[in-house]
Order: structure tokens, then sequence, then C-alpha cells
């Protein structure tokens, strides 16, 4: 038995969390896995009316899961940061949830702002390290409030920080390839053995400390991973191969503040906020999954947002919780009823948050045996 921890959140999080969870309860049923959903009310609400972001009594109930499935935390009444500070992050750190992991995969059917895109050629995943750096918040203001102020926020990673987070992307490029090499390997790179690739996005160039300490860690934990082909990329370069030829990417391991902004930035290239999800990861502890799309505070109660995202957080949820042919029967339900669908976004094309739940339920259950 698997407990999961449940925070819907607030805003359109419960909706697309309920969607998810209704298709976990068809992958339960047809794969005989016993998962324990606890509901748990971690959210803005909460905050607003008993000023209290992360308990005690919060913590000791999470102690005792094997994973928590978040929908999104935040509202327009509280101050900036404190949700984020508070309960995001705090949950990020507490359990050390060193990687951020991010399948960027445009499914067929799926509409891309990037003209040239195919299911082919984006297919990635970016490895954002999600517990340091700039996130840290280690920072002052001196004079604060008069025209003399100065404000630092400091960079800080240490070699440790970076290399569990590096050689996780080195096995993640095994993971993706145990079965076939990427495709994007040369004749080449095939005979010498190469499976894959991973690509160090830096700024070398500018943060001559930070990334210079990534780049020779990099260049050290590469030497355990002779199948794996490495480059290097400046930040800026990768936004622009990201949308002129992502297919040059397989597997990309970054800093904690470029990981989230190149991450938004390859969501939109995979069909936007409604399908990209992402998973926080400690591979020893306990792990988060979430969809991206945030709380759409103007979009709550209206059944409108498209609940793939939050599917797409459930099949990685089971995938990590050791349920590979479950999570694969999850993304394979999501993908058929895509196919069904003109357009992804839930709103435009008519298709209700629910109604979409309610064709991955269906067809999960009426998917031929495996
Ligand atoms: C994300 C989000 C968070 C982040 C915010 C809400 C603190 O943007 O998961 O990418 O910056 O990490
Ligand atoms: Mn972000």
């Amino acid at each position: 038995m698997k407990k999961i921890a449940v925070i819907g959140g607030d805003g359109t999080g419960p909706e697309v969390i309920q969607e998810g969870l209704n298709a976990l309860r068809a992958i339960q049923e047809r794969f005989s896995i016993d998962l324990d959903f606890i509901h748990m009310p971690i959210n803005a609400s909460r905050y607003l009316s008993t000023g209290e972001t992360l308990t005690q009594a919060d913590i000791d109930q999470l102690n005792a899961c094997d994973a928590i499935y978040l929908g999104a935390i935040g509202h327009p009444d509280a101050p900036p940061g404190v949700l984020e500070r508070g309960i995001l992050l705090k949950l990020r750190f507490h359990y050390d949830q060193y990687i951020n992991y991010r399948p960027v995969k445009l499914y067929p059917n799926v509409h891309s702002p990037i003209r040239s895109a195919t299911p082919d050629t984006v297919d990635y995943v970016v490895i954002r390290e999600n517990t340091g750096g700039l996130y840290t918040g280690e920072g002052e203001f001196l004079n604060k409030g008069t025209t003399d102020e100065v404000a630092k926020q400091q960079m800080v990673y240490s070699h440790h920080q970076v290399a569990r987070c590096i050689r996780f992307a080195f096995e993640t490029v095994r993971k993706r390839h145990q079965q076939s090499p990427w495709k994007g390997l040369s004749a080449d790179q095939l005979a010498e053995g190469k499976i894959g690739q991973l690509t160090l996005c830096g700024k070398t160039n500018v943060l001559t400390y930070v990334f210079d300490l990534w780049q020779r860690v990099f260049d050290e934990v590469a030497l355990d991973y002779p199948d794996v082909v490495t480059n290097y990329t400046h930040v800026d370069a990768v936004c622009v191969h990201m949308i002129e030829c992502p297919n040059i990417f397989d597997v990309i391991v970054t800093s904690n503040m470029f990981g989230d902004i190149i991450t938004d930035l390859a969501a939109v290239t995979q069909g936007g906020m409604g399908v990209a999800a992402s998973g926080n990861i400690n591979p020893s502890g306990l792990s988060m999954f979430e969809p991206i799309g945030g709380t759409a505070p103007s979009f709550t109660g209206l059944n409108q947002i498209n609940p793939m995202a939050a599917v797409g957080a459930a099949h990685m949820m089971l995938d990590h919780l050791g349920f590979p042919d479950a999570a694969r029967c999850l993304e394979d339900a999501k993908i058929a009823v895509i196919q069904k669908m003109d357009s992804m976004l839930a709103g435009k094309m008519g298709f209700k948050t629910s109604e979409i739940g309610n064709m991955i339920y269906d067809e999960i259950c009426h998917m031929p045996a495996l």
C-alpha cells in the first residue's frame, strides 16, 4: 500500500487534482494497486484565516506518506513570496527534493506555437536543480528605503549539490535509452557505443564562479558515463534552440533559476500550462508531483482548465512509486484521449475539465489488456 498526500491547494488546483485522482482510481482497479489518498488542507485559505503555512502537524502527517500529489498554491490576497516560501519551497527544501524533473514532450494532436514542431522534434527532459542557487534566498538590503539602497541575493552552490544533480541527470539519460539509443546520435557516436546525450545549460561566460564549478563537476561525473555524449550550451542559446531546433536536446541539466525559466518556455512549446507537469524528486525520500499551471484564480470553479497536466503528474508519480506499467497505461490513456480531441485547450474546444477526466477514466477501463 502506498500513502499519497493529496494537497489540492487553491484556485483551480483542486479541480484538476480531482480528475487526476479519478484516473488514478481507474488505474488502481486495473492494476490492483493499493493507493491510500490522504487529503490535506494546506492552502492559501487556511493561511488567510489562521496565518499558518506548513505546520509541524502537516509535516508529521507527510512523514508517513510515500508521495505528495499537489495541485497549486497561491492567492491574490497573500503577499508575494509568503505562500511560495512558506509552503511550496518549504516542502521542496524540507524533503530535500533536489531534482525538478520536467519532461518536455509534444503529444500528437497537441498544438504547439512552434510551426515546425512535431512529437518527433519536441521530446526531451530538463533536470533542474531544485533546492539551491538563488532559491535559497541568501541576501540582504543595505540602506533600505533610501536612494543609496543596495539589495543582494546570492547564488550559492556546493560541489555536493551540483554533483548529485548532475549524476541524476546522467542516470536519466541511461533510463531513457535503456531499450534503444537516442535518435539524435550520429552514426559515429552510435559506433562508439553512445546511448544518449546530456547538455549542461549555464552561463560560464558571465557567472564565472558558479558555472565554473558546474562545468568542472559535470566533466568529473561524465567520466563515469562514457556511454553519454556531453556538451555545454549557454542558457540564452538554449532558449533559442528550444524554439528553433528542439530536436537537438535529449536531457538538459541546469541550475534552479535557469531551470525555472527555461522549463516554462519549454512548457509552451509542448502545448502550454494545461499539459506540462513536474516532479520534485528526492530519489531516496518523499517526492512531490504537480501540474505546472498554477492556481488560475479567474477560472476557479468554471470547470474549464485542462486536467492533462494533473494526469501527467499522476503518471510520473506512479512511475516514481515503482509502478512503471501502470504509469505507461495512464500516459497511453491520456494520449488516446488527446487523439480524440481536436485541440488541447479545454475551454476553447468545448470540453470541460470533468469531461476530459471522465474520458480518461473510460479509456483506462476499456483499454485492451496490456
Ligand atoms: C515552479 C514555480 C515556483 C518556482 C514558484 C511558484 C515558487 O514557478 O515550480 O516552477 O519558481 O520554482
Ligand atoms: Mn516556474
